[in-house]
């Protein structure tokens, strides 16, 4: 579900159907302030543009891989606080929805946690 806030249709153009469907069902029932699925897709997007700097060489899929496999973290919400943890110590501003939608798909890249 889309819950159509700006930032995230400036940065991702394709979601505005989806912003406007959004705004319908917005008009119909209130629509709560979060709790909503991650955008995986737009995750990836974002781990591109701003973690892959650092996360691609020598961190790329295989080092993302071995250290899911090391088991160092230790299940979804500590993959969270490493992400929120990463984007705070190298300057991006990012919102609950930005950390969610890269938790979501590095989860669903890499760690497959539950
Ligand atoms: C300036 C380089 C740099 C950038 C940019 C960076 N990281 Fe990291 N990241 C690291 C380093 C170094 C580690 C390893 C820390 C350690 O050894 O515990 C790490 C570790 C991690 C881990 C934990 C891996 C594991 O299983 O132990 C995650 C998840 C992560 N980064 C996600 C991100 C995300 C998401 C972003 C973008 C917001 C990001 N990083 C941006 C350098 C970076």
């Amino acid at each position: 579900m889309q819950n159509g806030k700006t930032f995230a249709v400036t940065r991702n153009p394709s979601r505005r159907l989806g912003l406007c469907l959004g705004l319908l069902a917005g008009l119909a029932m209130t629509v709560p302030a979060q709790a909503e699925e991650p955008d995986i897709s737009w995750g990836g997007e974002l781990f591109a543009e701003n973690c892959s700097e650092c996360h691609m060489v020598p961190h790329d899929e295989a080092w993302f891989k071995a250290r899911a496999q090391a088991g160092k973290l230790d299940g979804y919400d500590s993959l969270r606080t490493m992400v929120q943890g990463c984007a705070t110590n190298f300057g991006l501003p990012w919102f609950d929805e930005e950390v969610d939608a890269v938790t979501a798909w590095m989860n669903e890249t890499y760690y497959h946690f539950e």
